[in-house]
């Protein structure tokens, strides 16, 4: 049985019909990433998965639960942190309180603690600048705490959109390194991204959407050697 498991949900907005009987899966352990053109329809597969847009068909399940109708906030509760495309750092709260927010209650002082030592090791740029307002902080920090936020709920499954989006190329290395990190120390990870190398590199397994629906599902090395999926399917 998969971790999180996507059957052919169908999600609107309004009238238009979005997702188009999307399916996939993210197994125990692995970072599964969707990839596509501008507007195919990422970003609503994982706002469907986290019941903030709500598929009109279809299920979505974790565990074998369904959670399809679920509300956000306890779907959080159940192990899926989402880490949004526009980061949604708060830029009046500090590096500290942004992370306390991301603590889903219960961790008291010790475990708190802990919880906290644990995303530092993964981010210390953060531990360094632990009072300072999210205003204040640069693109890439404010990815790596948007990151962290989600790390600090301890989830089963993390949603992850466009991690490297606008970031210069020796912070998306250096963010490319940490998921991977983050995966092998026990974090699935649902990773929208749209440099391919990256995902490429990243991935175990990954799924080309375009208009909705899923054109393409396979390893990196299927990926790479079908030119035409990249030429129709990617800005390649
Ligand atoms: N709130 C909304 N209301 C109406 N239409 C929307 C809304 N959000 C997205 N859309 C439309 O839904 C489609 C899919 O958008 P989505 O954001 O899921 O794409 P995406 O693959 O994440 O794209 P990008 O790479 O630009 O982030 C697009 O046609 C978009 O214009
Ligand atoms: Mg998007």
């Amino acid at each position: 049985m998969s971790l999180l498991a996507v059957e052919d949900i169908h999600t609107y907005y309004g009238e238009a019909h979005i997702l188009q009987g999307v399916s996939l899966t993210a197994g125990e352990g692995e970072v599964v990433t969707l990839i596509g053109r501008n507007g195919a329809g990422k970003t609503t597969t994982l706002r469907s998965i986290m019941g903030i847009a709500r598929p009109r068909r279809g299920h979505v399940r974790l565990r074998g639960d369904d959670i399809t109708a679920l509300g956000t906030h306890a779907i959080a509760h159940r192990g899926i942190a989402w880490v949004p495309e526009e980061r949604r750092v708060l830029s009046n709260l500090t590096v500290l309180e942004n992370l306390r927010l991301g603590m889903l209650g219960g961790s008291g002082t010790n475990g708190a603690t802990k919880l906290l030592d644990e995303v530092f090791g993964y981010f210390p740029r953060l531990r360094e600048r632990i009072d300072q307002r999210g205003r204040f902080l640069s693109g890439g920090e404010q990815q790596m705490l948007a990151i962290a936020r989600g790390l600090v709920s301890r989830p089963s499954v993390m949603l992850v959109d466009e991690p490297t989006e606008g970031l210069a190329p020796l912070l998306v290395q250096n963010l490319t390194e940490i998921l991977a990190t983050i995966n092998r120390r026990g974090t699935t990870i649902l990773l929208v991204e749209q440099t391919l190398e990256v995902a490429l590199r990243l991935s175990h397994r990954l799924y080309v959407m375009d208009q909705g629906q899923i054109q393409f599902e396979g390893t990196p090395d299927q990926l790479r050697r079908d030119p035409t999926i990249q030429q129709r399917f990617l800005e390649i």
